[in-house]
Formats: structure tokens, C-alpha cells, sequence
């Protein structure tokens, strides 16, 4: 097999498998925002992209793949080839779960409940054990698809400790890694075990280059790595030993042909019609996430019920549709906080319904082509994260309205860098604040609200995804 010149690897790949009742497996498309932006970029000279398998079925496709790249003939992955690694469901579990995504996502969006969590022990010490094992097959597996000098971008908080892993094993090769999540201030990235902290920061100063959505977590980054390496920094450098590593900012926007062209399809049209049935005349507020805690549906819907109470004046004349897809289930507290959105969801139709209308529709199942139609439709854009890195929707939302829409948008979000003030931006910790910057977006008037539109729109696909991937494979020049 051919080795690859340019290589990325990501926790999640492009593709992942179901195993249906007879017992084939069916393939279906990553979801979330590295995939969509890797995916886009993927037809400019990527090679190889290794990712896990995540699933029993993911492990099968793999296991029976020559050479561990899947055969993907028929699908669209830009080119490239697949390897998925059959990582053993017990180290990838606690890899995925414990460390990367209750652990290191919850320092980096600040989600701890200190008086409970984190708890370091002797458990967590088997979890992280497990997280190196499974950085370590990713080096392994980018170290034997390299060809000479090749370039390796090496994607999010899964992988922090792949770079130096791959640098040791091929020093010939030019590293990046990329991070899609905000990066915490070394006061809340100290909460890590220390030895935990440090391993974290040298593994990713193992790159050539390192990048980040939005300054703000470069910035963070770097005093990360200052207080608590020692490191020195100037010039966008980080310095440690006799290593450099650049600190780069590359922001993620997305491509409008692309979301134009998904759009004219006829599921999504299909599921216009339906929607515009449901919401009639009414004015529609749109939200669309990925039932995450750091996105803060719950007080998202707490600011609309206020907004519902404050201002008589809106009930019966506006809708709240939120679709809340269904992500990383097997956690506890992300079982819990969907089942908090039901029920605030419930409390809210209980105490408004009436006279043959419904104030909110909620969707907790996925469906792109119905989240699609519903950004087409919205006129209000609701996006209050906690953090974000960036947030994908908040850009999707002005390309794809018809008739233009007032963003409701957290300042903690990555895109709050770009759009300045052609957004209404909130605290997201301030339910009042939002219900009022609900209660403005619905007040615009309609021509003021198309112009903010239509600048928002050409903020968001100033940099499409090929652009934010040619700029990480530049920054290794
Ligand atoms: C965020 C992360 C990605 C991740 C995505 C979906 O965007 O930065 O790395 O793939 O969420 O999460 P999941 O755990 O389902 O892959």
C-alpha cells in the first residue's frame, strides 16, 4: 500500500457502522464539527485519515480490513483512504469516556462540579493508563502510513499526547495538532494532577505546530504552558528544551455551495414543508445542538419561558423549535441532561399551551435534513453555549435562512470573535439577558435583520473548511 503525505487522525472518522438484523453492516457519516470540517476539506491531497472504531460494528469493519484501511468504495471521503483502528472496547472506552470526554472536555468548558468533581484516584489512574494506550496506537499507526517528511495533522483532545508520541518514533515527519474545543486558564487547567497537566502540554508541544479556533484558547494555551512548563513564549512560539512549537489560529467557517447544494435536496424540502405546516404564521425560534451539557439548552429554555412570562404579547405568536440530537450517551450526566430538557420542555408547555398552540417543539432524535429545514426557516437563531470553540450552527443558521436571522449568540463562543456586533450577544449564565436579546431578535425589524444577516452569512464562509485546512498543512512549512 502506498504510504501517505499527508495524514490526519481524529477519535471519530468519516464513517462509522451499524450491524443490521441479518447481520451486514451499514455505513452512515460522522457527525459534529471536526468531521464536517475535515470531511469538506478532505479532496485537497489528504491521504490517509486514521480514526477509532467506536462501535462493536466499527470494530468488525476494521478487524476485516486489509491492512486496516476500510474499502469505501461508493462513499464520498473526499479521496481518502480510511484506516480505522480496532482499538479493544475496554481501553477505548475508558480512553473515549473517563479521560477524554468527562475529563479533559470538562477542564477545557469548564464544566466540573468542584465540590464533586474531578476526583483523581487510583481508578482515574487506570482510565488515563488506557488514554495513553490509545494515543500510543494512533502513533504507531501514523508512524507505519507516513511516507518520508510526510505531514500529520493530528486532530482534538483525544490525541493531546500523539505528537511527541509520533515525533519519537519518526522524527522526519512535520506534526500539527488541532484542537476544536476552548482551552481553560491555567488557574482551571490546574486542576489536572500536575504530572497529568505537564503530560498533556509536552505531548502537544511534541507538534511542529499547534492550532486553535480562536485566540482566545491560543492565548490560554500559551499562559498553560508558561505557568505551568515553564516554557518560554514570544513571536507565536512556544519554547521548552530545545524545542519550538508555533501557536497558530486558524478559525473554522463553513462552505455555502456545499450547504446550498444539501439543501435543494428533496428530504430536506420534504421536511420544510412539514415544519412550515407545524409552525403556520407563527414567528420561529430555532436552536440546534447536539444535546451536550456545554451548550446550555436547559438555560436556553429557562430564558424562553421568560421571555413567554415577561411578554404576554408573544404568546400564540411565536414558536421554540429545538432539536437536541442525542451525543455520548453512555455518560450518565448527558443521560441526565437530556432528560432535564424533556422535562423543562413539558413545564413549559404546561404552564403556556393553549387554544390549539403549542410553544415549543422538541426533537431529541437525529435528523440532518429536519435541522437543515429548520435552520432555513428560522428567523431567530438561539447558540448560548457555556464555551465553544467555535460553534458551527451559529455560522450554518445565516447561510441557509431565507429570510434572514437574528442571532442570539453567547460571547463564550469562538464565533463571537468573528461577528462582532451583526450578532446579539449574551452572557450565557444570564437567563434574563437572553430573554431580552430573544425578545430584541424578535423585534428587528425585517430589513435591519437581513442586512445583520447577510453580513454574519459572509463572516462565516470567509474561511471554508479547505481554507482551514490548507492553513494547517502551510503552518508546517
Ligand atoms: C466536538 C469535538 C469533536 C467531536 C464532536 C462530536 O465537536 O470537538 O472532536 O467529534 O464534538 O462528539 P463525539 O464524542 O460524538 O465524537
Amino acid at each position: 500500500m502506498p504510504r501517505a503525505d499527508v495524514l490526519v487522525a481524529s477519535n471519530r472518522g468519516p464513517v462509522s457502522f451499524r450491524l443490521g438484523d441479518d447481520g451486514g453492516l451499514t455505513l452512515s457519516r460522522g457527525g459534529g464539527g471536526l468531521v464536517s470540517g475535515v470531511s469538506t476539506a478532505a479532496r485537497d491531497g489528504l491521504s490517509v485519515w486514521v480514526c477509532a472504531a467506536l462501535s462493536d460494528a466499527d470494530r468488525l469493519a476494521a478487524a476485516a480490513a486489509p491492512g486496516g484501511r476500510l474499502d469505501l468504495a461508493g462513499h464520498d471521503t473526499g479521496g481518502a483512504a480510511v484506516r480505522m483502528l480496532p482499538i479493544d472496547e475496554s481501553t477505548f472506552r475508558s480512553a473515549y469516556n473517563a479521560v477524554a470526554n468527562s475529563t479533559i472536555w470538562y477542564v477545557n468548558h469548564t464544566l466540573f462540579d468542584t465540590p464533586r468533581t474531578p476526583v483523581f484516584d487510583a481508578r482515574w489512574a487506570r482510565y488515563w493508563q488506557a488514554y495513553v494506550d490509545y494515543n500510543r496506537a494512533f502513533a504507531a499507526a501514523l508512524a507505519e502510513e507516513a511516507a518520508d517528511g510526510a505531514k500529520v495533522l493530528v486532530q482534538d483532545y483525544h490525541l493531546m499526547l500523539v505528537p511527541r508520541m509520533v515525533r519519537e518514533l519518526r522524527p522526519d515527519l512535520r506534526i500539527g495538532h488541532f484542537t476544536h474545543t476552548p482551552w481553560a486558564e491555567p488557574s482551571y487547567f490546574s486542576l489536572l494532577p500536575d504530572d497529568i497537566a505537564a503530560a498533556i502540554l509536552t505531548g502537544m508541544l511534541g507538534a511542529d505546530s499547534v492550532g486553535f479556533l480562536s485566540p482566545r484558547w491560543a492565548e490560554a494555551f500559551v499562559r498553560c504552558c508558561v505557568r505551568l512548563l515553564g516554557a518560554d513564549a514570544g513571536g507565536g512560539n512556544v519554547h521548552l528544551g530545545n524545542r519550538s512549537t508555533s501557536v497558530r489560529v486558524h478559525p473554522l467557517g463553513v462552505d455555502a455551495e456545499e450547504l446550498r447544494e444539501r439543501v435543494s435536496r428533496p428530504d430536506v424540502g420534504l421536511r420544510r414543508d412539514a415544519l412550515r405546516q407545524r409552525i403556520g404564521d407563527r414567528r420561529v425560534i430555532v436552536r440546534v445542538d447536539r444535546t451536550e451539557l456545554s451548550k446550555n439548552i436547559v438555560r436556553g429554555l429557562a430564558a424562553y419561558r421568560e421571555l413567554l412570562r415577561t411578554h404576554p404579547e408573544h404568546r400564540g405568536n411565536v414558536m421554540h423549535v429545538v432539536f437536541a440530537y442525542p451525543s455520548r450517551h453512555d455518560l450518565p450526566d448527558y443521560r441526565a441532561y437530556t432528560a432535564e430538557v424533556q422535562r423543562l420542555a413539558r413545564e413549559i408547555d404546561d404552564e403556556f399551551a393553549g387554544n390549539g398552540w403549542s410553544p415549543l417543539l422538541l426533537e431529541v432524535n437525529d435528523d440532518y435534513a429536519r435541522s437543515l429545514a429548520a435552520l432555513q426557516l428560522a428567523e431567530v437563531l438561539v447558540v448560548n453555549p457555556l464555551r465553544d470553540g467555535m460553534n458551527l450552527v451559529a455560522k450554518e443558521g445565516p447561510v441557509l435562512s431565507e429570510n434572514g436571522v437574528a442571532l442570539v449568540l453567547s460571547r463564550e463562543a469562538g464565533a463571537a470573535d468573528e461577528f462582532g456586533a451583526d450578532a446579539l450577544t449574551v452572557n450565557p449564565f444570564d437567563v434574563s439577558g437572553t430573554a431580552r436579546a430573544m425578545h430584541e431578535a424578535l423585534l428587528m425589524d425585517p430589513a435591519e435583520r437581513r442586512r445583520r444577516s447577510e453580513r454574519l452569512a459572509r463572516a462565516a464562509t470567509a474561511l471554508p473548511p479547505t481554507a482551514w485546512f490548507a492553513a494547517q498543512l502551510a503552518a508546517l512549512d
